[in-house]
């Protein structure tokens, strides 16, 4: 177990500076989209003010900031001159939130990087850092997660600049209009053999830490997800006409559905199952749903048993579909596998926890990260810190200031185990 008094003793400057980074999770969630909670997405005017934010606090940390053609915000902390072949680590997180969103997701790794790379106050090391603030992550404005991360890891597929958004504007139009060139995505993608790694520090977003009473958590593998938008579509009708025998309700048809999802969610190991979103068609009181439009999330840490769920839940839709005598039919599909986190980082996190008495389980993480596309490019690890009360997604998010301090640490301490004096890697993975 982790004594407190123990972390106040150990670590008072980096208690302040836990203090600073959290003063600024709350400075930044100020930028929102909305009057009412925090939401923040994809090249909305709230992200511009968020990037002029964290742009300051990057400059103040001598991070050289610019914003990538996919609108990732990066900050460059060049290397010493023994840094011949022009590597780099990364550091990163995402600076969009869900709707309603916490303070801490996505913003506090962002936030943490920023804060570990000025207490090198300057000195240079081997090799360059960058941090990277992640433009896109969540998958909120164009239903498709972790459009940042896939334009730097080089699997960024064009076709996604002609999604529209809520309001009908397409993905090109709104990155003309945040001042970048869509046509210029393929410039943001990093080169593998340039880069030595990527360190992700999140909050859980879950109980599991808490429960175990442990300030920090090494991440061995992202769970596989799968997101899809169905359609049922029956006939409109006037509510106070049509006989209930004869209607083609689309929502009773999706909400039999979202129960199905549920039940098959609770009574499968491993599984979870979530329809977060239904567009209900005209939505009006008085009138019987023509269509019903519904998200449909799935991971299990397992690929194929995650994707017979999948199978299971569009067979059920079909049925009533069919029993209700409405069409059903899939609109967008889209997957992502399990990514393990690489073992030889996780084992010099862990060490780098150790060299500090921190207790850091090793957990699978449930939620989807941008470190899972960036592993595609390099090695990559995660940092958890733990979430009290669990709740994530939510206002309610929360962290503890020594955990900060902790978390601060262990990835000083993490990237000085990349840099000793020599300017040679310790145990350089698979670098
Ligand atoms: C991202 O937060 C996700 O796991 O949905
Ligand atoms: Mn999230
Ligand atoms: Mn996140």
């Amino acid at each position: 177990m982790q004594c407190k008094m123990d972390v106040l003793n150990r670590h008072p400057s980096w208690r302040q500076s836990a203090n600073r980074v959290l003063e600024r999770c709350e400075q930044l969630a100020q930028c929102s989209d909305s009057r009412i909670g925090l939401t923040r997405t994809f090249l909305s005017p709230a992200m511009d003010e968020a990037h002029e934010m964290v742009v300051g606090w990057m400059r103040e940390a001598a991070l050289t900031p610019h914003v990538d053609e996919m609108g990732n915000l990066i900050g460059h902390y060049p290397a010493n001159e023994t840094n011949a072949n022009g590597k780099k680590w990364l550091f990163g997180s995402h600076l969009d939130t869900v709707p309603n969103a916490g303070k801490y997701d996505g913003a506090l790794g962002v936030l943490l990087a920023i804060e570990v790379i000025s207490q090198l106050q300057g000195q240079p090391l081997p090799f360059a850092i960058e941090v990277i603030g992640f433009s896109e992550e969540e998958g909120v404005r164009f239903r498709t997660p972790y459009l940042g991360s896939r334009a730097i890891a080089g699997t960024f597929d064009p076709n996604l600049l002609s999604l529209l958004d809520h309001n009908g504007v397409s993905m090109a139009q709104a990155l003309r209009h945040f001042g970048l060139a869509p046509e210029g995505w393929e410039h943001a993608r990093y080169q593998s053999d340039s880069i030595l790694g990527y360190l992700e520090a999140h909050i859980e977003q879950g109980p599991l830490l808490e429960t175990l009473d442990a300030p920090l958590g090494i991440v061995t593998d992202i769970v596989g997800q799968s997101r899809l938008q169905v359609r049922f579509k029956g006939q409109s009708g006037h509510a106070g006409t049509q006989p209930m025998n004869l209607r083609r309700d689309a929502l009773t048809a999706a909400s039999e559905w979202v129960l199905a999802v549920e039940s098959l969610g609770g009574a499968t190991e491993g599984l979870v199952a979530t329809v977060g979103s239904l567009d209900v068609g005209p939505n009006t009181p008085n009138v019987v749903a023509g269509e019903t439009v519904c998200s449909l999330d799935v991971r299990h840490p397992n690929d194929s048993a995650r994707e017979s769920a999948v199978e299971k839940l569009l067979a059920t839709a079909s049925d009533i579909a069919t029993r209700r005598n409405i069409n059903f039919e899939i609109l967008a599909r889209s997957s992502q596998k399990a990514v393990p986190m690489d073992t030889q980082l996780r084992e010099q996190l862990q060490a780098a926890c150790d060299g500090l008495s921190v207790n850091a389980p090793e957990m699978v993480s449930g939620a989807g990260h941008d470190a899972a596309i960036m592993a595609m490019l390099c090695p990559c690890a995660m940092l958890f810190l733990r979430t009290p009360g669990g709740a994530s997604h939510c206002p309610e998010e929360a962290v503890d200031l020594d955990d900060v301090a902790l978390a601060l640490e262990a990835m000083h301490s993490f990237l000085l185990s990349l840099s000793p004096e020599t300017g040679e890697l310790i145990e350089s993975p698979t670098f």
